[in-house]
């Protein structure tokens, strides 16, 4: 039996107002909660349990799984207060049934990837190593954990989210999934938060365990950010990032229950979600529209986050944006760079405008 633990409790802040009514990892990507995708890609990879470390809204996974058969068991543990992602690590390790010397997987619950989980699993098996983590390079950093490795692969610093130039020692990050000895899971400590960034992978490396890191090139992307979360979402439905959710890429993934006139222009990776509507003339690329949206005439929307139930008025122009859940744009408001529409916010006709001077 090979075990991994998913780490779902955080409150996704970055992608507010979209995780106020869902945690980050429910939301819709292609279709199904991101966590569909990780988890069946743990089932693939071998793992024929994974438990689910929740806190912030844990309720929603826990109705969701309840009514899902994603061919691999998934056991739910839910803080009561949230530890961070190593206490949280800690606190599910009482949910797994293996011994003291198996690999236990982790993955954050935001990241896209193509990894090969079961050749981590090997390298970590083969290294003999406490933890392996698995790496990718970016052209910025600043935003992750950084891992410099020796020429073997031991992981020599792990700098989270550097302050200051001097400390940007590497295009070499964290990219959120590890092999854990489940011994070293045990040393954790027990009942308060903790960060398995900041506090266990520096104590790890000052007491000399042997940490791994393996560097993979393949596809990778953290979808904690709405620009990031679209890009994830638009490469999935285009077959850009791999996933065994995803069955038949194409350029525009449509649920049931649309209404779509026949002028509208549905592409670029765009996702529809179930009963929604578009109304004619209107185009929509690039995007996430969640279930139950309605879009009028006219509309263009690029690289944007519709919320569920959002009503988005006739002409209106919405880039680079998110609409939260139920939110209303009356007609001809123009979104763009980066906008956010709080939850059930309601926005008069003809209210935001760009310049049109250009
Ligand atoms: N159960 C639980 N409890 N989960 C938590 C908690 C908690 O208290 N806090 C965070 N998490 C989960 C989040 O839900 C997410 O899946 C994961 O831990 C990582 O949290 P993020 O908030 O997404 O962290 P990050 O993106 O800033 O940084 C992390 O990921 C980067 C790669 O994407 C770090 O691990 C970086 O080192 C890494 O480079
Ligand atoms: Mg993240």
């Amino acid at each position: 039996m090979r075990e991994a633990i998913l780490l779902v409790g955080g409150q996704g802040t970055r992608l507010r107002p979209l995780t106020i009514n869902t945690p980050k990892p429910m939301l819709p990507v292609a279709g199904v909660p991101f966590t569909v995708h990780q988890i069946m890609r743990a089932r693939d990879a071998g793992i024929t349990r994974i438990v689910l470390a929740t806190s912030y809204r844990a309720d929603v996974f826990a109705s969701f799984i309840a009514d899902s058969d994603l061919g691999i068991e998934v056991v739910i543990a839910t803080e009561e207060v949230p530890l961070g992602t190593g206490g949280a690590i800690r606190f599910a390790s009482g949910f797994l049934t293996g011994d003291s010397e198996d690999p236990v997987v982790i993955f954050n619950g935001d990241v896209l990837t193509g990894v090969d989980i079961d050749a981590l699993i090997t390298s970590h098996e083969s290294h003999c190593a406490d933890v392996t983590l698995y790496l990718t390079r970016v052209a910025d950093p600043r935003a992750y954990g950084l891992v410099p490795t020796s020429p073997e692969g031991r992981v020599l610093q792990f700098l989270e989210k550097p302050q200051t130039p001097e400390e940007i020692v590497t295009d070499q990050i964290n990219a959120g999934c590890y092999v854990f000895t489940r011994s070293v899971i045990d040393s954790i400590p027990e009942g308060r938060p903790v960060s398995v960034e900041r506090e266990i992978f520096p104590v790890l490396l000052a007491a000399d365990r042997a940490v791994m890191g393996v560097v993979d090139s393949g596809y990778w992307l953290d979808l904690g950010q709405p620009m990031d979360f679209v890009a994830g979402s638009v490469d999935l439905v285009l077959g850009n990032a791999p996933s065994p959710a995803v069955t038949s890429p194409g350029e525009s993934l449509i649920l049931t229950g649309t209404t779509i006139e026949a002028s509208a222009n549905i592409c670029g990776g765009t996702t529809i979600g179930k009963g929604t509507k578009v109304g004619s003339n209107s185009e929509v690329r690039a995007s996430v529209v969640f279930d139950s949206a309605s879009i009028g005439s006219n509309v263009s929307i690029t690289n944007s986050i519709i919320g569920q139930g959002a009503m988005i008025g006739d002409s209106c122009v919405i880039a680079d944006s998110v609409v939260g859940d139920f939110a209303q744009i009356g007609a001809g408001n123009e979104l763009r760079n980066g906008a956010r529409v709080w939850v059930n916010a309601e926005l008069d006709e003809l209210v935001v405008r760009f310049s049109s001077d250009k």
